[in-house]
Formats: C-alpha cells, structure tokens, sequence
C-alpha cells in the first residue's frame, strides 16, 4: 500500500570483525540468510510499503525489495537507498541494520505508534536501558567519569524519522556522515527531537563470531 512507511535496510557493510568469506549480510543465520530474517518481518509489517535493500556491490537482492547500492559508510548506504525509494507518497522513513536478525513485526509496529505518539516527534529510536555502569575513560586508563546509568540507553535499529527530517539531516558533509555511528545522530545534530522505544525483546548486532552464535540460538529458539 503506498503511503506508509518506506524501510531501508543496510546490509552494504563488509562484516571484517565478524571475518567471514562473503558480506555479512548473506551469512547464513539458523538456516538462511541473515539479511532473510528481517526481510520476513518487515514483509510481515502492515505499516510498511516499500523495502529497500542497500547491497554490496555484486550482491543479488532478495525478492520483492528494491536494490540500491551501498556507499563507502554505512548513513551514505541510508542516503542510497532513501534516494532508490519509490513510494514517493511516503511520509515516514525505517532504518533497520541488516546485522539485527532478531527483528519483529512487533518491534516495527512499537516504533512506528511512539513516532505518533504525540508529542512533536521527529524519530522514534529503538533502544534498551543499559545494564552495566558505564564510565568515561578517554585515554583508556584513567577514568575521568561515571555516568548516571539510570539514564543510559543502549540505542538500536529500527529507527524510524519524518521522510523531510531524515533527507534534510542526511544532506551533510561526507566526514559528518562518516562521523555518525546511527541516523538519529544525525537528526539530533540537526535539532530534531527523538524519542527512545524500549525493545520488547532481545534485539542483538552481529558483530563478531560470538555474536552469530547467540542470534542463531536465540533465532532458532524462537
Ligand atoms: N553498512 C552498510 N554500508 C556500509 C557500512 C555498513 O550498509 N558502508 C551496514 C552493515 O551491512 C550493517 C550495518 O550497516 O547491517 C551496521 O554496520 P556494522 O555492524 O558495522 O557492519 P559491517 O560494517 O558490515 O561490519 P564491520 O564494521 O565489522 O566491517
Ligand atoms: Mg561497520
């Protein structure tokens, strides 16, 4: 249905800590490809209209997406694959990283209802309150703070923004891109306001081997 969300997915990175043969995205994950399970459950969104899959350079997209190119960073594969969107109607924009195999419908439904939860919001972010007590320590030695952890939030994908904010916020220099480790950095440095969404359940990034081997047991539980 045109008009709802557009959901960008990346899946354009290399995956060098994760030091498998392919693109990480195409690892297979509890019996497919990683970048599958995420498909699945924005497939499974009614609030979505249109997927885009940014790829690596070569990579056969899955079907029923529409393929964009990925860039050198991963917001220049957002910005790619905003730019290959065809709903052109679309108000609402998803970024979902195709290493967080663990997304649901569920998940997707809880960021698109706090972005029109009232309240003026320009992003919905989904996150989980950290559990450890984290400390700031610039050299790597001395520890120079320790932050209030009651107010701390480990940030995930989905994100989801206004289709103007997000184009406007990543309308920015390549080393602010580069610099911008999720897109909401990137709307809160152009003075948006985003919420946080508590993540209904575990919701991990495959970074590293370790890292594949709780996604496949938590996928394969599931
Ligand atoms: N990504 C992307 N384009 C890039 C870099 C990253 O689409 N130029 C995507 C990845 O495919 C991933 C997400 O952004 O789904 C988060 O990035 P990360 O976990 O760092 O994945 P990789 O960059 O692939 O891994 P690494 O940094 O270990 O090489
Ligand atoms: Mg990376």
């Amino acid at each position: 249905m045109p008009g709802g969300a557009v959901a960008l997915v990346v899946a354009a990175g290399r995956g060098e800590r994760l030091g498998s043969q392919g693109p990480k995205a195409f690892v297979t994950v509890a019996g497919r490809p990683m970048l599958e399970w995420s498909i699945e459950a924005l497939r499974a969104s009614p609030g979505v209209s249109e997927i885009v899959v940014a790829l690596p350079a070569g990579a056969a997209p899955p079907d029923g997406v529409t393929a964009a190119t990925g860039g050198e960073t991963r917001s220049e594969s957002v910005r790619n694959a905003l730019a290959a969107a065809t709903d052109g109607e679309a108000q609402v924009v998803l970024v979902h990283d195709a290493a967080r195999p663990l997304l649901t419908a569920g998940m997707v439904a809880d960021c698109l209802d706090a972005l029109e939860s009232g309240g003026g919001w320009d992003g919905a972010i989904v996150a989980a309150p950290v559990s450890d007590t984290i400390k700031r320590a610039p050299d790597g030695q001395a520890v120079a703070e320790t932050l209030d952890r009651n107010e701390l939030w480990a940030v995930q994908t989905p994100q989801v923004f206004r289709r103007a904010v997000l184009e406007r916020a990543l309308d920015a220099p390549p080393e602010v891109l580069a610099a911008a480790t999720d897109d909401a950095m990137l709307v809160e440095g152009a003075g948006g306001r985003v919420r946080v969404v508590e993540a209904r359940h575990a919701n991990p990034k495959v970074t590293t081997p370790e890292d594949l081997a709780l996604a496949a047991q938590l996928l394969g539980a599931g």
